[in-house]
C-alpha cells in the first residue's frame, strides 16, 4: 500500500440540481462518496484517502466515512484538490486525484493508474475513445467544420501522479484547470493514457444518476 487518493467532493452540483452538495446526493440510498470510498478503499494499493468536504459537512463526511482523513475543501475543484493534497505526508510517493462525482470507477481502474505511475508515468489518466461526431461551431451556432475524433479522448479520474509532480503543478497554477492533468500537462510533462472505464462515468446531471443505477445494480459492490 504505497499510493493516496485524494477526493474532491466539496462541489455544489449546480447542473444536478437538488440543493444538496453532489458528493452527498444519494444513490440506491447511500451517498455518492461512499460508494466512491468503498471502491477505493478495495484496491489494494490504496494506503490513504484524503476527501475534500463541503466545509459546512466535514463532520458528516468524517461520519461517514470514517478510514479517510476529512479537510475542507475550496471554492474550485483545483483549490479542494490543493487542500487535499497538503494533508499527503512526504513519505507517500504515488498520488491519485479522483472525483467523488465518479462514483462507481473500479478498483481495477485504481490500480491499473498507480500500476502506471509505479512504473515510471509522471502523469497517468484514463481514456476512451469519442463515439460522437464532433463539430466545432463558432458564437452563432454555425458549424465551422467537422472534427477528426480518432485522435480525441474522453478523459476520467481516477488521474495518477508521482506526488513531487502534482504538488509543483499546484505551486505553479495560474489559472483554472478542469482535471489536474491539465496543470501537469501545463508544466510540459507527459500525460498517458491507460484505458478507461464505462463505470468511471462522472455523475454530472439527472440522466447521469439514472444511467447510474443502472450500472450498480449490474456492479453491485
Ligand atoms: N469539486 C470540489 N470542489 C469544488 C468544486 C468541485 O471538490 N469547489 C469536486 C466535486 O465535488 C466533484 C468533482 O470536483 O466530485 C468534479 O466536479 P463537478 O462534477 O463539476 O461537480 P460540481 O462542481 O459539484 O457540479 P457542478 O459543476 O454541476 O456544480
Ligand atoms: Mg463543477
Amino acid at each position: 500500500k504505497d499510493v493516496a487518493v485524494l477526493v474532491p467532493a466539496a462541489g455544489m452540483g449546480l447542473r444536478l440540481g437538488g440543493g444538496t452538495p453532489k458528493a452527498l446526493r444519494e444513490l440506491a440510498g447511500e451517498p455518492l462518496l461512499v460508494h466512491a470510498c468503498r471502491r477505493l478503499a478495495q484496491a489494494p494499493s490504496v494506503a490513504m484517502i484524503v476527501i475534500a468536504a463541503p466545509p459546512a459537512e466535514v463532520e458528516a463526511v468524517r461520519a461517514m466515512v470514517p478510514a479517510a482523513t476529512v479537510v475542507p475543501g475550496g471554492a474550485t475543484r483545483q483549490l479542494s484538490v490543493a487542500a487535499a493534497l497538503a494533508a499527503v505526508p512526504e513519505t507517500i510517493e504515488v498520488v491519485l486525484v479522483h472525483d467523488a462525482a465518479r462514483a462507481l470507477a473500479p478498483a481495477e481502474l485504481v490500480e491499473a493508474v498507480a500500476a502506471a505511475v509505479r512504473s515510471g508515468r509522471e502523469a497517468v489518466v484514463p481514456a476512451l475513445p469519442v463515439v460522437d461526431t464532433i463539430k466545432r461551431v463558432d458564437t452563432g451556432e454555425c458549424v465551422l467544420e467537422t472534427v477528426d475524433r480518432a485522435p480525441l479522448r474522453v478523459i476520467q479520474t481516477p488521474q495518477g501522479f508521482r506526488r513531487v509532480t502534482l504538488v509543483r503543478a499546484h505551486e505553479h497554477a495560474v489559472d483554472e484547470h478542469t482535471d489536474d492533468a491539465g496543470m501537469v500537462e501545463r508544466l510540459g510533462h507527459q500525460v498517458h493514457c491507460v484505458p478507461g472505464s464505462d463505470l468511471a462515468l462522472k455523475i454530472t446531471r439527472p440522466l447521469d444518476l439514472l444511467i447510474a443505477e443502472s450500472l450498480l445494480a449490474a456492479h453491485p459492490l
